[in-house]
């Protein structure tokens, strides 16, 4: 940010100012500076110790109105900026409003973003979680950076347990239960099936049966496929809702049953398809890999053969810039195979297209009971997160505030920030208490610093702009606030280019706190107008990142809580 005025002050012989510009670097112990200069390549050039450069660079340097002061410590030209300049950047950012950290760097690109992609019949547990708030959060963070972004829900509504549901149905079945009991109903039916099965072998091979019917086409095969899947999206639509997901496109497995063969041929064609046991595989031995099976020895195709055939389409359809895959590590090798193969084949995007892997979701002992057993419905994680918001907040002032909204917002909250807070890889452990913690590194903190804004901001009235005395923001304080302001949009960036949200939802507990800190140091809305005019000023564009911030990741910012 400030590094282009400070380069235009240094004297190095042979070298431009954009050269240097090039070179900087931030602290990583702030007490050092805000910017600094590494002298070390430049040691072996001018054929001197760093030392001794960083120290002459210190006394060729020519003041300006930027820099505060200038230090030269071991090998390294330190520069801290001045409070003057920093406040120059106050206004422009409440200028921009909620638009804060946003750029056009993405226009004209296209990013397909495959994410939550959960499975039909199949209930939404908690292992979808993180699939789908990462990839809703990097939806919007690419977004914000003029992409087109095309959120793909990639459903995994094929393979052979849809004969299973069909026959468990037939046999042990009911339209109306089905209708009332929804997904639960399905999933019951479906570990049925697997339990009789064990004892009844035959029930596998009617299963198939169906299954066949359904890829043929069979009317009576269709219509429950159809409406099984119909009965899950409902259900699954209701928790995307909560958790503000959207996709552009619900294509899922199903969708490229007749798209695979033409990507089979073209395989065929190209020399990679070689028959081992009956079946058709693509053989990755010279990669360290197993091979990649692409049709069974009955003719019937995979999910990698679907993704195969996904990734084409896609190609055409979209014209993506990149393919984004954000889906558990357990499927690392998957991934790594589809990309091999569609590299194999000249697919000319193959480098474009990318494993957003992430770690797994656990939760606390004992925290909940499930209602299957094993299976931890992440509906049921967010209405208890609620509940326990509600009770948090009814303990607090709650007049004129909608308790059933605002608890809806920080128990849904809490649960995504959680799943958002960490470098994507990490495994969590889940518990109520730590994500619902109004004064730890949360959600509900973040939104309860919004929240004081809005209050300090309602409370201030109207700001005359025409009489701001910026001293009062002068402070260290506000200065560490302004910092935080600026330092946003590269947050936003970076979480895009590492595809990890916790660079935003790190940034908006640090600017809370930063902001908190300040409020606690210095009287606001009772300080004289023209400085507390420009302490609103400051409110204003902190309640404006945070509701960024947070939007970014699908979290809302209620006025009041
Ligand atoms: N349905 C799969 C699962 O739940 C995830 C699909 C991810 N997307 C893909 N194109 N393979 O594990």
């Amino acid at each position: 940010m400030f590094e282009k005025e400070i380069a235009k002050n240094i004297k190095i012989e042979g070298m431009t100012a954009a050269d240097i510009e090039n070179m900087f670097e931030t602290p990583k112990d702030e007490s050092m500076g805000d910017v600094a200069l590494p002298c070390f390549k430049l040691s072996k050039v001018l054929r001197k110790s760093p030392a001794a450069i960083a120290e002459e660079l210190k006394n060729s340097f020519t003041p300006c109105e930027e820099v505060q002061e200038v230090n030269a410590v071991s090998g390294y030209l330190n520069f801290k900026i001045s409070p003057k300049a920093y406040l120059k950047h106050l206004i422009p950012i409440v200028g921009q409003g909620e638009a804060t950290g946003s750029s056009d760097e993405g226009n004209g690109k296209t990013i397909c973003i495959d994410y939550s992609s959960v499975n039909i019949a199949k209930p939404f547990h908690i292992g979808h979680l993180s699939t789908t708030v990462i990839g809703g959060a990097l939806y919007r963070i690419f977004a914000h950076l003029g992409y087109r972004v095309v959120g793909i829900n990639h459903l995994g509504d094929w393979g052979t347990q849809f004969g299973k549901m069909i026959v468990a149905y037939l046999k042990w079945g009911d339209r109306t239960e089905v209708e009332k009991g929804g997904v639960l109903e399905l999933n019951r039916l479906y570990v049925k099936f697997h339990k009789e099965a064990e004892e009844n072998p035959a029930l596998d091979d009617e299963a198939r049966a169906w299954f066949k019917k359904i890829e043929d086409g069979d009317k009576q095969a269709t219509e429950l496929f159809l409406w099984f899947k119909e009965i899950t999206l409902a259900e699954v639509s209701k928790v995307y809702d909560r958790l503000k997901i959207k996709f552009d496109s619900y294509a899922g497995e199903s969708f490229y049953n007749d798209k695979m063969q033409p990507v089979l041929d073209m395989l065929d064609k190209k020399g990679l398809l070689e028959v081992s046991d009956g079946a058709k595989v693509v053989n990755l031995d010279a990669y360290d890999m197993p091979p990649c099976l692409l049709v069974k020895g009955d003719g019937a195709t995979l999910y990698a053969t679907r993704d195969l055939a996904a990734a084409y389409y896609r190609a055409k359809t979209y014209d993506f810039y990149k393919c984004l895959y954000v889906v558990a590590y357990q499927q690392n090798l998957h991934f790594k195979q589809l990309f091999k193969v569609l590299e194999l084949a000249g697919f000319e995007k193959a480098a474009d297209m990318e494993h957003i892997a992430f770690g797994m979701v656990s939760l606390e002992d004992g925290a909940m009971k499930t209602r299957l057993g094993r299976v931890v419905w992440l509906s049921d994680v967010l209405d208890k997160a609620v509940e326990k918001a509600k009770s948090i907040i009814a303990e607090k002032k709650t007049e004129g505030i909608d308790v059933d909204k605002v608890s809806e917002a920080i128990g849904v909250g809490a649960v995504v920030f959680s799943a958002l807070w960490n470098n994507r890889i990490k495994d969590i452990v889940f518990s109520f208490d730590k994500v619902l913690n109004f004064d730890g590194e949360t959600a509900p903190y973040v939104q309860y610093t919004h929240a004081r804004c809005c209050s300090l901001l309602k409370k201030g009235g109207t700001v005359n702009l025409d009489d701001l005395n910026l001293d009062s923001v002068a402070n260290d304080e506000g200065i560490a606030v302004i910092k935080s302001l600026i330092s946003f949009a590269d947050s936003v960036k970076k979480a895009a280019t590492l595809r990890e949200p916790c660079y935003v939802s790190r940034h908006v507990v640090d600017l809370a706190e930063k902001f908190n800190r300040f409020y606690i140091a210095h009287k606001i809305a009772s300080a004289e107008e023209g400085r507390k005019n420009a302490r609103l000023i400051l409110t204003l564009a902190v309640k404006n990142t945070i509701k960024t911030g947070l939007s970014l990741l699908g979290i809302d910012a209620p006025e009041a809580m």
